[in-house]
């Protein structure tokens, strides 16, 4: 994993970040954002994009925002075939680091209930402070709760 980088990035990298995000999020669940609706996002405030990347190969990204004392994770994706190497882990490491830089205290974020993701987010020190009920609608119509998860920006 030594070649994979994650750096900072902006609208510039939309179309590899939508790449990933179709290819990584399951349709199934209504999870994926739509390219207008990250474009719109990501000029706003306390908005920020961290891009994965081995060499010209765009393999992940997340979405934060910090608005005063709080950050939320919005996304974070890793391409199919790049899952399961580590990416995922560094990229919400890179998450906490920048919440935490920006002076956020405490760290959130909104999950499918079920998705598997939220095994990383838990060794990561996010536990669950609250469930959205109906919060996702999949392909078929079929809703799923969100769960909250947090935590401190700075542990220990
Ligand atoms: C969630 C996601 C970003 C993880 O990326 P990744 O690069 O595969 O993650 P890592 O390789 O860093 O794995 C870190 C940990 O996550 C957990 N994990 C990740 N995906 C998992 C899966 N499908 N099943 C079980 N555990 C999983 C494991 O605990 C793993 O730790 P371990 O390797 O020490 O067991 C990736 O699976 C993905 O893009 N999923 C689709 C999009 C999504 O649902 N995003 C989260 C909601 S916004």
């Amino acid at each position: 994993m030594s070649a994979v980088t994650v750096n900072e990035g902006g609208v510039l990298d939309l179309d590899q970040v939508m790449l990933v995000m179709n290819d990584s999020f399951d349709p199934a669940y209504g999870e994926a954002w739509t390219a207008p609706q990250c474009a719109g996002l990501m000029p706003m405030p306390g908005v920020w994009l961290s891009v994965a990347r081995d060499g010209d190969s765009t393999l992940g990204f997340a979405l934060g925002r910090v608005v005063v004392r709080e950050a939320e994770l919005l996304l974070l994706a890793v391409k199919r075939s790049s899952q399961g190497a580590g990416v995922g882990r560094r990229l919400l490491q890179r998450f906490v680091e920048i919440a935490a830089a920006r002076g956020a205290q405490r760290l959130y974020l909104e999950v499918r209930d079920g998705n598997p993701a939220i095994k990383l987010y838990r060794s990561a020190g996010f536990s669950e402070v609250g469930r959205r009920k109906n919060y996702y609608t999949g392909r078929d119509g079929q809703i799923y709760d969100a769960l909250t998860l947090a935590r401190r920006a700075k542990e220990g």
